[in-house]
């Protein structure tokens, strides 16, 4: 008998299969049972009918505890009724693994519970549903950069120096020297642009934030692309022609999770459409002040609740561009026409999201880079080998960085980010 998974189910209607399930759930009277079946492919319901299998098929069926594992037999039937679109009518039922007392019944838990039994709470069908966008965003992020002409380059996680804020490093041993775990793969992006043009990266970074916000975690996944000859202007091109593809791709591919998920996809849609607005740091303030913000004057960077304003005024993520160059990185150039603000920019999806993704066109001037690191207090030999970029062939060059966790909460539709990433690390939480 062929071995199939849920998901295939479609392509065995009427036939007689075998599938490896957990019992997610169950109900029955005293001619039926219903079992909400799941498989890691996909959700559905077997169905045994008292009449037609044996009794002790019935009675095993009826006395299952929720996480069973089992093999079962049976013949795959359309359901027009259920949202799964078919079930199966069972003839036998296996027990794999017992499953007694779980602790995550069908009833409310509180957060923090969860979180404890992470590892259980990931079978359930609202994560099941996120890790599959997240999944969806994964791939079109490797499709987007390979059709674009990318090459994916792979940084080093153990790092000598700072790529970002340096108050913010976790600090590890590498046999008798001080190392850090990589806050960002940039500085050796930029190294690999000069080597192979445009790149990309998509590894995990860490930051020791001591943020505890619905946006922050300490481990997450990043994308870093870079691209020689580009200036920030052709970047920013690059940056949303990407985050429209990716929800695309979503939108194509994760119907039945978007479902689940309750996430309005006309609203979805519209962050398809290109070119996303920009707006400059300077308009962003006078348009705070306008609307009651008195915290924040020129100079200032801004918290979640002035990411959040700015992005009500549009229906599509919102380019920041050109902040302050004192509270952006060491890296970024100056602009040409004003030395008082950077060409950067940071793009804010929509809906109280926050910032997905920061990019910058690179300072590719020897002194001027050697001068700001040294106005930095960053310690000029550490970065040695990423001046001599600077020395042998320097080139305009711009990159950005998109946060994977922060974009699947956001296409997601999601509360908080602890959810976007399988085993989240937060302040204060590393386990499980
Ligand atoms: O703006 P950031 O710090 O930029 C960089 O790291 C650059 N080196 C990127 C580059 O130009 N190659 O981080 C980039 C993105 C943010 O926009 C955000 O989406 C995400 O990374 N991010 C976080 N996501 C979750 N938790 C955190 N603590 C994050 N910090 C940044
Ligand atoms: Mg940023």
């Amino acid at each position: 008998m062929k071995q199939i998974t849920i998901v295939e189910s479609k392509n065995h209607v009427g036939e007689e299969v075998e599938i490896g399930a957990w019992v997610a759930n169950k109900r029955s009277s005293g001619k039926i049972a219903f079992l909400q079946l799941r498989d890691g492919s996909g959700f559905f319901q077997g169905i045994v009918v008292k009449s037609e299998v044996e009794e002790e098929v019935f009675q095993l069926a009826k006395s299952l505890n929720q996480e069973t594992s089992i093999l079962l037999t049976g013949i795959i039937q359309e359901d027009s009724r259920s949202k799964f679109g078919y079930e199966i009518a069972v003839k036998s039922i296996k027990i794999i693994g017992e499953s007694h007392d779980y602790p995550i019944t069908p009833k409310e838990h509180g957060t923090e519970f969860l979180m404890d039994h992470r590892h259980l709470w990931l079978r359930s069908s609202k994560q099941h549903a996120i890790m599959h966008v997240r999944n969806e965003i994964i791939r079109a992020t490797y499709n987007f950069f390979n059709e674009e002409g990318f090459i994916k380059i792979d940084p080093p996680i153990l790092t000598a120096n700072a790529a970002e804020d340096s108050t913010e490093l976790f600090h590890t041993e590498y046999f008798d020297q001080e190392a850090f775990l990589s806050q960002s793969g940039q500085l050796y992006m930029e190294a690999a642009a000069m080597a192979f043009g445009k790149v990309f990266s998509f590894g995990p970074t860490f930051r020791a934030e001591k943020s505890k916000t619905r946006r922050h975690l300490i481990e997450f996944w990043m994308i870093e692309p870079e691209m020689a000859f580009m200036d920030h202007e052709q970047s920013l091109e690059v940056q949303e022609k990407y985050v429209a593809y990716i929800v695309q791709s979503v939108l194509d591919n994760c119907d039945d999770a978007l479902s689940v998920l309750e996430r309005d996809k006309e609203l979805l849609k519209k962050y398809t459409e290109l070119p996303y607005p920009r707006i400059s740091y300077d308009d962003a303030v006078k348009l705070l002040n306008e609307n009651g913000f008195d915290d924040i004057t020129w100079g200032d960077d801004f918290g979640s609740p002035h990411e959040t304003f700015i992005a009500t005024q549009y229906d599509k993520p919102v380019f920041i561009l050109n902040y302050p160059k004192a509270i952006k990185a060491f890296y970024m150039k100056p602009h040409p026409d004003r030395d008082d603000v950077v060409l950067c920019a940071d793009l804010i999806a929509p809906e109280g999201y926050g910032e997905i993704v920061g990019g910058s066109e690179r300072e590719v001037d020897f002194d001027a880079l050697t001068q700001r690191i040294k106005d930095f207090g960053l310690t000029e030999e550490d970065y040695a080998w990423y001046l001599d970029l600077r020395k042998y062939g320097s080139v305009p060059h711009s990159g950005f960085g998109l946060g994977l966790e922060r974009t699947v909460t956001w296409i997601c539709g999601t509360e908080h980010i602890r959810e976007s990433i399988p085993f989240p690390r937060l302040l204060n939480r590393i386990y499980p």
